[in-house]
C-alpha cells in the first residue's frame, strides 16, 4: 500500500484506533476530527484513499463523499456505518463510494478494503497510462529527424497549444492533414470534434451549404435544415482544406464568420455562435493568389496568423530511410507479411528518387513494394518502375553524350555518384549496385593511370598524399 490514508471521525476513540491499524500495516495516516477538517486534507495529493464514518455533525460521510468525487475523483472512499444505516451506506455506494464496513469494524476488512480501494487505484492510472501512450503513438506516426522536419514540427507543437489559426502551406502529400490533425490532438479541444471539409473538392454552392449549413426551403432541395460543418465543429477544429480553392463568395462569407464568430446559416436569418479554432491549408503560395487578385488579403491576414511551412520530401531526405521503414512495418503487418526491410540496392533507389508526390508517393511506392515482394527483404526491382528509372534529384544528374566509351560513362558515373554522397563509397556503391570493392578497385586504377600517363611523357615530383599503394 503506497499512498496516505486520510481518516476521519468524529469518535475520537475510534479515529485513533483506525490509524492505529494503519500504520501497523506501515501506511501512512491523516486523521480528520469531524468532515470540515477532512475537506481541507484531502487536497494534499499523498492521499489516496478516504476512510471516512458516515454519520457526523456538519460535514457528514455523504457530503464529504460528494466533495471528494469532485475535488479529487482519484480518491477511493470508504465508509465506516452502523448496522443501523447500512441503507445510507448504500445509497452512498451509488454516489460513488468504493466500499463500506460496519461497525463494530474488523481489523481484517478495514485493511482488506482499503488494500483493495489501493488496487483499483492502481489499475486506473495504468489504464490511464496506457490511454495516453497510446494516444502518443497515434501522434508519434508523424515521422522524422531531419533538421527541416524538426523545425516543422517545433513550431506546429508551439502553435497547438493556442487557439490560433493555422495556415499550413505545403506540396501535394507532404502530410498537411496530418499535421492539421496533430494540432487538433495537441489542443485542449482534443475532446471536441475534428470536422475537415475539402474546399477543392466540393463545387461552390454546395461548399457554402455545407460549410455553414442550410435553412429548410432556402433553394430547391433544401427540403430539410441542414446543420453546417462549422457548426458540428464547434468545441472542437474546422479543418479548412485546400483553402485556396474557395470561391470569392465562400471567401466572404468565411471572413464573416471568422470576425462575427458567428454563421448564418443559407436562406436563414438566425445568426448562431460557433466556437472553433480553425487550421487551414493550401498547396497554392497564397501570397502570389492575394497579388494575383484570386485570394482576398484580409481573409489571408485571418488565416496566416501562424503560418507552417511543411517540407517537401526532397528538403528532407535524410528521412525518407526511415518513413519507409515505418510504412513498411505498417504494410507488412496490414498485408500479414514477415518482411525484414529494404536490400542494400533497394534504398538508395528510394533516396535518390524526386518524390514529386512526397510521402504520400513514398507511402504508396512502399505498400506496392510490401505487396509484390516475395523474399523476405525489398528489392529494387519491387520498387515502381517511375522510381527505379527516375530522375536522381536536382543537381545529379549526368549527361552522356551518344558514343561515349563505356568505360568513360562508368568513370562518369561513379564520380557523380560519389559527388553526390559527398565522397561516401560505400554508400555510392550501394547506389549502383556493385560491390564497394568495385569502386575502391576503380578508382585507384583510375589513380594509377593518371599517375602514369604524365610519368611517362615528362617525370614530375612527386605529389604529396598520392600514394603508391
Ligand atoms: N511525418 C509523417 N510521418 C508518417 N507519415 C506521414 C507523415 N506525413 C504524412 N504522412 C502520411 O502521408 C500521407 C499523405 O499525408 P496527407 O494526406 O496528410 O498529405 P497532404 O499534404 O494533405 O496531401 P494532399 O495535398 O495530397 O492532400 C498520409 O498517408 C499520411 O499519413
Ligand atoms: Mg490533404
Amino acid at each position: 500500500m503506497s499512498s496516505t490514508v486520510l481518516v476521519v471521525d468524529d469518535d475520537r476513540a475510534n479515529l485513533e484506533s483506525v490509524c492505529r491499524i494503519f500504520q501497523k500495516e506501515g501506511v501512512s495516516t491523516l486523521a480528520a476530527a469531524n468532515g470540515q477538517e477532512a475537506l481541507e486534507l484531502i487536497r494534499r495529493p499523498d492521499v489516496g484513499v478516504v476512510v471516512t464514518d458516515l454519520m457526523m455533525p456538519g460535514v457528514d460521510g455523504q457530503e464529504l463523499l460528494k466533495a471528494a468525487r469532485a475535488m479529487r475523483p482519484d480518491v477511493e472512499v470508504v465508509l465506516m456505518t452502523a448496522y443501523a444505516t447500512v441503507e445510507t451506506a448504500v445509497a452512498a455506494m451509488r454516489d460513488g463510494a468504493y466500499d463500506f464496513i460496519t461497525k463494530p469494524l474488523k481489523r481484517h476488512s478495514l485493511v482488506k478494503a482499503v488494500q483493495k480501494a489501493m488496487e483499483k487505484q492502481a489499475l486506473v492510472a495504468e489504464n490511464r497510462d496506457l490511454k495516453a501512450q497510446l494516444a502518443a503513438l497515434g501522434t508519434r506516426t508523424m515521422v522524422g529527424q531531419s533538421p527541416a522536419y524538426r523545425a516543422f514540427m517545433e513550431l506546429l507543437q508551439q502553435a497547438a497549444p493556442s487557439t490560433a489559426t493555422v495556415l499550413l502551406m505545403g506540396e501535394s502529400g507532404t502530410g498537411k492533414e496530418l499535421a492539421a490533425r496533430f494540432v487538433h490532438e495537441l489542443s485542449p479541444r482534443v475532446k471536441g470534434p475534428f470536422i475537415a471539409v475539402n474546399c477543392a473538392a466540393l463545387p461552390e454552392t454546395i461548399l457554402e451549404a455545407e460549410l455553414f449549413g442550410v435553412e429548410k426551403g432556402a433553394f430547391t432541395g433544401a427540403v430539410a435544415r441542414k446543420e453546417g460543418r462549422f457548426e458540428r465543429a464547434s468545441g472542437g477544429t474546422l479543418f479548412l482544406d485546400e483553402v485556396g480553392e474557395m470561391s470569392p463568395s465562400a471567401q466572404v462569407k468565411l471572413l464573416r464568420v471568422l470576425q462575427e464568430g458567428e454563421v448564418e446559416r443559407l436562406g436563414g436569418t438566425q445568426t448562431i455562435k460557433v466556437d472553433v479554432r480553425l487550421v487551414a491549408a493550401t498547396n497554392k503560395d497564397l501570397q502570389r493568389e492575394v497579388q494575383e487578385g484570386r485570394f482576398r488579403e484580409d481573409l489571408y491576414y485571418r488565416l496566416n496568423v501562424v503560418e507552417v511551412r511543411i517540407p517537401s520530401l526532397t528538403e528532407r531526405r535524410e528521412d525518407i530511410p526511415l518513413l519507409a521503414e515505418h510504412f513498411l512495418r505498417r504494410y507488412a503487418a496490414k498485408n500479414s507479411k514477415p518482411l525484414r526491410g529494404f536490400s542494400e540496392a533497394a534504398l538508395p533507389v528510394l533516396e535518390n528518387y524526386a518524390w514529386p508526390g512526397n510521402i504520400r508517393e513514398l507511402e504508396h511506392a512502399v505498400e506496392r513494394a510490401v505487396v509484390l515482394c516475395r523474399g523476405d527483404v525489398i528489392e529494387p526491382h519491387d520498387l515502381p518502375e517511375s522510381v527505379r528509372k527516375g530522375p536522381m534529384g536536382s543537381g545529379s544528374q549526368i549527361i552522356i553524350p551518344v558514343g561515349t566509351p563505356m568505360e568513360e560513362i562508368e568513370r562518369r558515373v561513379i564520380h557523380e555518384t560519389l559527388r553526390h554522397t559527398k565522397g561516401d563509397k560505400n554508400l555510392a556503391a550501394r547506389m549502383l549496385g556493385i560491390a564497394a570493392r568495385t569502386i575502391y578497385r576503380k578508382l585507384a586504377a583510375e589513380e594509377e593511370s593518371k599517375d602514369a600517363a604524365p610519368r611517362a611523357e615528362l617525370p614530375l615530383p612527386a605529389t604529396p598524399g598520392r600514394g603508391s599503394g
